[in-house]
């Protein structure tokens, strides 16, 4: 009876900023990450920067959760040792997992770079399984682009995009993926803004697009445009916090929307990063104001998800 009770008050709340622990009590190595949901499931991956890693090798994690506030470790899907052969201190960051219903693939994307960030390419990988140990296939640049942070976005049409930032091009692109997802296939939109840490959400008829500015580890005013198709015509970009607070100390990663019984919540996902320390970097997810063209990132503090209905709400 006791145990009963204790199960169903069992807090889900979120506090950003904070140290977050998995079912090992172990703080979350899921950073520059994305979530992707399968059933009543969601995975988040991401970078894998424990202290414990091999430093030659490069890390992604999976986690999985049915409330998103209480995450289980599943694997180190990702520990890859250099595979293009691109020296010390090679980069790999911003993995992305797309579920291909057709292959029965999951598919993912990552940035992969040198040491200086001048080979600017994606790098794709395939598991069978969700958390299983996704095989280096190849790696390229999309469009024939460079390619830095990446961003992933599914419309609520199942259709999968690769959100990617091109130096040359001052700006960041939208472009769908093949049928088979291996490879990046079609432009909808190169947005003519230097942003990185893409975004994109669909709500409530339009997309608003979530990019940071070009600081590297240090956050920046985040600002957010609008578009009814994917092919723009996008809005002008504005803050989507006051932009003295350099978005309080947060990159964004993604946005994620979350559909229940009587609400919806889009989620801002972003990262805290510690680049002395990059283990203890943090997340700051907070549930957005959005609508009718708007999107505004509240303060951050704790609050509470409830996955079932999908209403969220601020604790304190
Ligand atoms: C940031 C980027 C990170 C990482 C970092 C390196 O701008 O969002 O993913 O690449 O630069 O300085």
């Amino acid at each position: 009876m006791f145990a009963a009770v204790t199960l169903m008050a069992a807090p889900q709340t979120f506090r950003p900023g904070d140290v977050w622990l998995d079912n090992r009590d172990r703080h979350i190595q899921a950073h520059g990450g994305g979530i992707i949901k399968l059933g009543d499931t969601w995975y988040w991956f991401g970078e894998d920067r424990g202290r414990d890693n091999d430093p030659e090798r490069r890390y992604v994690a999976c986690y999985s959760s049915k409330d998103l506030a209480h995450w289980t470790f599943r694997n180190q899907v990702v520990r890859w040792s250099d595979p293009e052969n691109l020296g010390p201190h090679w980069v790999l960051e911003r993995p992305k997992v797309f579920y291909n219903a057709k292959a029965k693939k999951y598919v993912m994307y990552l940035h992969l770079d040198d040491a200086k960030y001048k080979v600017a390419r994606v790098a794709v990988g395939v598991s069978d399984k969700v958390d299983g140990d996704f095989t280096f296939v190849k790696s390229f640049r999309p469009l024939g682009q460079e390619s830095r942070d990446i961003g992933q976005f599914i419309d609520d049409d199942g259709a999968a995009y690769l959100i990617f930032e091109d130096r040359p091009a001052k700006g960041f692109h939208i472009a769908k993926l093949s049928d088979d997802y291996l490879t990046v296939e079609r432009e909808m939109s190169l947005i003519k803004a230097p942003l990185e840490g893409g975004a994109v959400v669909h709500y409530q008829g339009l997309y608003y697009a979530v990019g940071s500015a070009l600081t590297g580890w240090d956050p920046n005013p985040n600002k957010y445009a609008t578009a009814k198709s994917l092919e723009g015509p996008w809005s002008e970009f504005r803050d989507i916090a006051p932009p003295e607070t350099r978005t309080y100390g947060s990159q964004s990663t993604m946005l994620l929307k979350v559909v229940g019984s009587q609400a919806t919540t889009v989620i801002f996902l972003g990262d805290i990063w510690r680049p002395k320390t990059q283990w203890d970097s943090r997340y700051l997810w907070m549930p957005v104001e959005i609508g009718d063209g708007k999107l505004a990132l509240p303060a951050p503090r704790e609050w509470t998800l409830d996955v079932k209905t999908g209403r969220s709400a601020i604790v304190r």
